[in-house]
């Protein structure tokens, strides 16, 4: 009774002096509800240091059957010893004298028989009464006593992840500070020390995550498109965690939120080259996996090479892309992709054939290492910003959000991307002019005549004045009369007219489609060089000046002109 009033008077004394160390000694079965430890105080092996709320703690560890003993982080309540975060992985002691002390200008040092063994190297000037403390997130920081600012630290674990990322942990890089946070993983479930798999954010102008062995990239999550990384749109909105991602000028990194607050999950990155999110099961008493990457064959880097594509449900998961082939068939054939493919025609770039885009969907979009953001730019300037650097192999929005917002080029050999079964993106890839007549044929299903710009040219008098019915912005429409005795009017887009293939060619498509009876009906088209033509059908019982009507309408709806096609079109409907 005397020793347990003593105790419980020391105890008091303890709080009092603000002795912030919460030792936990398993045969009283005591714990001082204080998670502080101050300058004074020092933590040898045995003792632990626990959070607030009760969520973790810190003290000395042995990984499975190793004697070697570490200082680490783990949770409290879980029975198998999940250790989150550790101190000298790579300087183990080995003996149970290690003794972790924080000194009085803000470091953490952990010593055995009075060798350093591993220490912070906070270099802050501003230290005044430094503290410890370890956090209900995990995060054990060293901030000054009584510091306004709560997220004022001096130094925090959560800057250097060991080999698990905890809610709310930012893994990425501080721009200003250069401090890059990856995760390494454990050499082996019995060795702390990082092993050569580690997570790592590249700061390209597309910052992306990869899952590195050493200098070799094992995988790729894809870029921020504003909802989720590229090659993991079936990660949004699952029911376990909320992803959040961040780049500004200051700094890019990733974290993961709670989507409810009781559940308890990790990700962890493992030597055999996987990552693992585990989610704690009460039930069970066990950790279940929830997600591992690779997700599939597919997600390994740099698979089907160059102008590859990976499709998980195909029998020979690698593809060429449409207009390209196989730059070694033999290889090919024996499923070894990686030397990718090559375009079945080349491109032309400012040669007589423009070149243009195909548009390709459900895409995990290619690697960003050479690639040039805009956020201030929409596709079509995107489009023809890409067309006007013949070294612009694709483009997309850089954020898919509504509409699509944004742009993103990539320049050079295209590589690692994935045809997603669910989910994906659009991605706009440079093609010769041959390569984009067959997508359009194929794409449209719309059989439009293709006419000789010459006999367009004879039909019209070679563009007579005498023949033009009307102009606009966009050009000039002539009346003409072919060999057959069709007549035809023919709209000239204007050399200045900034519409490119791609546009024209989506307003051919248009027009093929809106065949209303007021309307006219297009014949087909004809595209040299500049000059791209429009043909309509002359509507034999209509008078001329309905059909210019109709067809000048048309025009400025096509060019989104509606301050005068209200008027003009009012009279059509
Ligand atoms: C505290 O520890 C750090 C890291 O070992 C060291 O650089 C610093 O000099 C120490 N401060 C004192 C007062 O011993
Ligand atoms: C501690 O270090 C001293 C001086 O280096 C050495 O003499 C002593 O044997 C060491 N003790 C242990 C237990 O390692
Ligand atoms: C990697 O994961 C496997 C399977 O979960 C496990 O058996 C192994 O212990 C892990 N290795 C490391 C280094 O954690
Ligand atoms: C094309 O873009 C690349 C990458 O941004 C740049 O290095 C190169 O100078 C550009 N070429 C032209 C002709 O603008």
């Amino acid at each position: 009774m005397s020793n347990n009033r003593e105790l419980l008077y020391s105890m008091k004394i303890l709080s009092f002096m603000m002795l912030v160390i919460c030792i936990v000694v398993p045969s009283l079965r005591i714990c001082v509800a204080n998670d502080s430890v101050n300058v004074l105080q020092s933590m040898s092996d045995g003792e632990r240091l626990v959070s607030k709320g009760g969520n973790f703690e810190l003290g000395f560890f042995s990984p499975g059957s190793s004697q070697k003993r570490y200082v680490g982080i783990w949770y409290k309540n879980i029975p198998t010893q999940t250790v989150v975060w550790v101190a000298n992985g790579a300087n183990p002691i080995n003996d149970s004298s290690g003794i972790l002390t924080l000194n009085t200008t803000g470091n953490l040092v952990l010593t055995q028989n009075g060798s350093i063994v591993w220490y912070t190297n906070n270099s802050h000037k501003q230290v005044q009464n430094p503290v410890v403390e370890l956090l209900d997130s995990g995060n054990l920081v060293i901030r000054n006593d009584g510091e306004p600012n709560p997220e004022a630290y001096l130094w925090q674990s959560f800057d250097y992840p060991s080999h698990a990322l905890l809610p709310g942990m930012k893994f990425g890089r501080d721009l200003r500070t250069g401090l890059e946070r990856r995760y390494t993983a454990w050499k082996s479930p019995e060795d702390p020390s990082p092993g050569d798999v580690y997570g790592v954010l590249k700061p390209y102008n597309y910052p992306e995550f990869y899952m590195m062995k050493g200098e070799k990239k094992l995988l790729r999550q894809g870029p921020w498109n504003g909802l989720y990384f590229s090659g993991f749109p079936d990660l949004q909105n699952n029911t376990i965690f909320g992803i959040n991602f961040v780049s500004n000028k200051d700094e890019i990194y990733y974290t993961f939120s709670l989507v409810k607050s009781s559940v308890v999950t990790i990700n962890v990155i493992n030597q055999t080259g996987r990552t693992y999110r585990y989610v704690w099961v009460e039930g069970d008493q066990n950790w279940r996996i929830y997600i591992s990457q690779p997700k599939d064959f597919c997600d390994t880097y740099g698979l089907c090479g160059a102008y590859g594509s990976c499709m998980i449900s195909q029998t020979q998961v690698c593809q060429c892309l449409k207009g390209f082939s196989p730059k070694s068939p033999q290889a090919w054939a024996s499923s070894d992709w990686t030397q990718g493919c090559v375009r079945n025609n080349p491109l032309s770039c400012h040669g007589e054939d423009k070149d243009g885009f195909v548009k390709f969907e459900g895409f995990k979009v290619p690697d960003s290492t050479h690639t040039w953001v805009d956020e201030s730019i929409g596709l079509e300037e995107c489009r023809v910003k890409c067309l006007s650097n013949c070294s612009c192999m694709a483009y997309t929005n850089s954020d898919i959000r509504g509409e699509g917002s944004g742009c993103v080029m990539w320049f050079g050999d295209l590589i690692d991307m994935k045809q997603l079964q669910t989910g994906g993106q659009d991605l706009y890839i440079r093609m010769p002019a041959s390569e984009l007549e067959k997508d359009k044929t194929e794409k449209d299903g719309v059989n439009l005549t293709t006419f000789d710009f010459s006999s367009i040219s004879y039909a019209t008098n070679h563009f007579s004045e005498n023949n033009k019915l009307g102009q606009g912005g966009f050009g000039s429409v002539y009346k003409g009369i072919l060999l057959d005795g069709q007549e035809i009017a023919v709209k000239r887009l204007s050399e200045t007219s900034r519409q490119g293939l791609n546009e024209f060619q989506n307003e051919v498509k248009l027009i093929a489609k809106l065949q209303h009876r007021n309307l006219v009906k297009l014949l087909g088209c004809s595209i040299q060089k500049d000059e791209k033509l429009l043909i309509y059908e002359l509507m034999p019982n209509r008078s001329l000046d309905h059909f210019i009507f109709v067809v000048i309408c048309l025009l400025n709806m096509l060019y989104m002109d509606f301050s005068q096609s209200n008027q003009m079109c009012s009279v059509l409907v």
